[in-house]
């Protein structure tokens, strides 16, 4: 397939993309958190192209895409709660999963009852959805198994060819992920995966936040989200988080050979070695979001190492969303290493 580049100049740059969507196909498009690949969310034909050119297991649903959240009743039940969160963070980097109307075909939730709604709030998102004119099914545009795309060229590396259309929008403001909640009727807020919208930011609305145990731990059972169960970001050398001081991580380190490393950007003058990557300064985590899956897939193109370490990043506000990928990027292999005296 010969897959269209799109520069944005301005709205009407847009509108092949938006022609492609209403036709049918599919396009990768630049979000404030990471790139999609969108197709009409009314359209299974769509829904299916997009989990061809992924390789993604269909059981796994697709986030629906709007262009205004006050519209979110034609294709969900909404609830009070939800317009309060929906005033507050939309756009923005939110997924609320809501009990589906009837038109939102199963092949786009993967059979669930559920759909999740997000309104990004990426300029070059918002007018593509707003000309499409319907609502759009997408989710990151990476290849099944690999780090979410948060450049132009980590789509182009993993969907040219494979795709209608990619549209170039540089580089991801958060680079992980949105948050994805779930509303109970209790009034409870269950987080599924944590994003930019944190914790302390939900916990204004509501008393009762819950955290899947998905988010932190491995686990076996069934998760509300049907994504967190796949091995996901993988690198292609097995990672490990090392949980310890400095002086413990930099021995510890310093004694290995052909080792890729993730660390923060104070580490740089104490670990020797070539293949040594930053994603930031230790206190910065949102820096440390953004550049996350870049680092990841830099080590993916280096020649020469058998395995890779990160440093064990801070769990609070953004830093959980960075904790919980890189967890995930090594399937949940945490080695802790005793304090030097
Ligand atoms: O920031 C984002 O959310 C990006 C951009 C493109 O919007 N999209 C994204 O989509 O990350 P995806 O498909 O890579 O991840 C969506 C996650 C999956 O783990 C999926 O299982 C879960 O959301 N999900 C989607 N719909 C759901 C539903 N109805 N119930 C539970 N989980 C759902
Ligand atoms: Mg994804």
């Amino acid at each position: 397939m010969k897959t269209q580049i799109i520069r944005y100049t301005n709205k009407a740059s847009l509108e092949p993309a938006a022609a492609i969507l209403r036709d049918g196909g599919i396009v990768a498009f630049p979000t404030e958190t990471v790139y999609g690949l969108g197709g009409n969310a009314f359209d299974p034909a769509a829904a299916k192209k997009i989990y061809e050119a992924k390789g993604r297991p269909s059981d796994n649903p697709l986030i629906v895409h709007l262009h205004d959240y006050r519209t979110a009743g034609q294709y969900a039940h909404t609830t009070p709660l939800f317009f309060e969160l929906a005033e507050a963070f939309m756009p923005g980097p939110l997924t609320i999963i809501l009990r589906k109307r009837s038109f939102i075909p199963d092949s786009v939730t993967g059979g669930l009852d559920t759909v999740g709604l997000r309104v990004p709030s990426h300029p070059i998102a918002r007018e593509l959805i707003e000309l499409a004119g319907v609502p759009v099914a997408a989710p990151s545009a990476n290849l099944s198994g690999k780090p979410s795309p948060t450049a132009f060229s980590h789509v182009m590396h993993d969907l040219n060819g494979r795709v209608d259309a990619i549209i170039d929008g540089g580089t991801s403001e958060f680079g992980v992920e949105s948050t994805i909640i779930k509303l109970e009727n209790d009034g409870t807020i269950k987080l599924l995966r944590p994003g930019a919208i944190t914790i302390e930011m939900l916990s204004l609305f509501s008393d009762h936040i819950e955290v899947d145990p998905a988010v932190t731990q491995k686990f076996d059972g069934i998760p509300l989200a049907p994504g967190m169960k796949y091995r996901h970001y993988a690198p292609s050398s097995p990672l490990t988080v090392l949980e310890g001081d400095n002086d413990a991580v930099y021995e510890f380190l310093n004694g290995k050979e052909r080792c890729g490393v993730i660390c923060f950007d104070e580490d740089l003058p104490f670990i020797r070695g070539k293949h040594v990557y930053t994603c930031g300064p230790r206190e910065d985590s949102l820096t440390q979001a953004k550049r996350l899956f870049d680092c990841l897939r830099r080590l993916d193109d280096v020649e020469g190492i058998d395995v890779i370490f990160a440093r064990m990043p801070a769990k609070v506000g953004i830093g959980l969303a960075v904790f919980n990928r890189l967890l995930k990027a090594a399937g949940f292999s945490v080695r802790t290493l005793p304090p030097k005296r």
